[in-house]
């Protein structure tokens, strides 16, 4: 007697990935890629998640407790990002669903759009782009689109991770002093960075011209960055961030920038994201933002795609994910009937 078919696994991918990632993930399951531009509205992403193995979210994928008590089916949520704030963690470790996401491989291009977000903000390169544009450029100027100095100033990193100790190798290479902000005394600090120095929160803040951050967002770093502590800051020293949005205080940073107590500002994520075109932080000349593009290098994103088809696959062979968030997990295995 012939054994019935097993029944395909189902995979919904939430906006269109790398196609080798995705061919790979159909060797293995039926795969539904939402073809938007936009995400899928959380109704849509909802009703997509009711009948699938595994979905392969984005950061603008909300992937709340709600939802995952209405994905019964669902074992892993492959991030193809490294942070997972959009993602209740602790309720899909609940529900025996594995998360999974994609560090390292996009370390270097987050760390490389950082520094030239803080280049950038310093030089006034998008402002200078915008008078040339504009037909404002008359003559060579001896007073004209004066910047401040990168080198022989300070850059203060807070969360002294992967990205972090990039940026700072960066920062060192361009004669920067680097400060930073560390939590946790266990993980060494790449040797490299011997000339750096580990110091408090206050006292970075006033020592460092440039802040740059690259903490992940957790209820410990919302909001980190408020009044106080641009209070805190040498006057006229510039933010950068990279991180998310909501790590600053973003009302408190327009007062800051108002006053003149920040002297600009260089933002990747925002609060929220997308920013209205009419948001006070987007009329100040001295602030550059880009629409949350840290990673977005043809490489990095095709090996961050690889990466979540890998955690993908491997739930699908009843193993964690080699990038997994929450290796706790109590995995449901797959069986011939499921
Ligand atoms: P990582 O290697 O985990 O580094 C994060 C660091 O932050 C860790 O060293 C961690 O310390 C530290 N940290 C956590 N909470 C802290 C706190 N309260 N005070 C001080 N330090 C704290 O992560 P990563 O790869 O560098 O990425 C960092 C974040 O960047 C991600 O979570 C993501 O939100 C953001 N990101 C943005 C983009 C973009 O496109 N703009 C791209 C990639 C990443 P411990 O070692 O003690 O945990
Ligand atoms: C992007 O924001 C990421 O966390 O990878």
């Amino acid at each position: 007697m012939p054994r019935p078919a097993r029944p395909r696994k189902k995979v919904f991918v939430t906006r269109a990935i790398d196609i080798s990632a995705i061919e790979r993930l159909r060797e293995a399951a039926e795969v539904t890629v939402w073809s938007g531009e936009l995400p899928p509205p959380p109704r849509a992403l909802r009703s997509a998640l009711r009948d699938v193995d595994a979905v392969v979210s984005m950061v603008t994928d909300r992937i709340d407790a709600r939802m995952i008590a209405s994905a019964p089916r669902l074992r892993i949520i492959s991030n193809v990002a490294v942070g997972v704030d959009n993602i209740d963690v602790e309720a899909a470790t609940r529900a025996g669903i594995a998360v999974g996401h994609t560090p390292g491989v996009l370390t270097e291009a987050t760390a490389d759009l950082a520094f030239g977000l803080l280049m950038a903000t310093a030089r006034r390169i998008a402002e200078a782009d915008r008078h040339v544009r504009a037909g404002k450029w008359r003559t060579w100027g001896p007073m004209t689109m004066l910047g401040r100095d990168i080198h022989a100033s300070t850059l203060g990193i807070i969360g002294f991770g992967a990205i972090g100790q990039s940026m700072a190798r960066r920062a060192m290479g361009f004669g920067m002093h680097v400060l930073y902000l560390k939590r946790s005394a266990g993980k060494p600090v790449d040797v490299l960075l011997a000339g750096a120095i580990g110091v408090s929160l206050p006292r970075l803040l006033a020592q460092s011209d440039y802040v740059s951050m690259h903490v992940p967002l957790t209820a410990e770093t919302r909001q980190m960055i408020g009044a106080r502590e641009f209070g805190l800051m040498k006057p006229g020293a510039i933010l950068i961030n990279t991180a998310r949005g909501m790590v600053v205080d973003q009302a408190a940073m327009v007062a800051a920038l108002k006053s003149g107590r920040l002297g600009g500002a260089g933002l990747d994520v925002t609060d929220p994201e997308p920013i209205a075109r009419g948001d006070q932080i987007v009329r100040f000349e001295n602030v550059v933002i880009t629409p949350h593009i840290g990673s977005a290098s043809i490489a990095t994103r095709k090996r961050m795609a690889s990466i979540a088809a890998d955690n993908v696959l491997a739930v699908f062979r009843n193993r964690l994910p080699r990038w997994c968030v929450n290796p706790k997990v109590r995995l449901r295995p797959f069986t011939d009937a499921t």
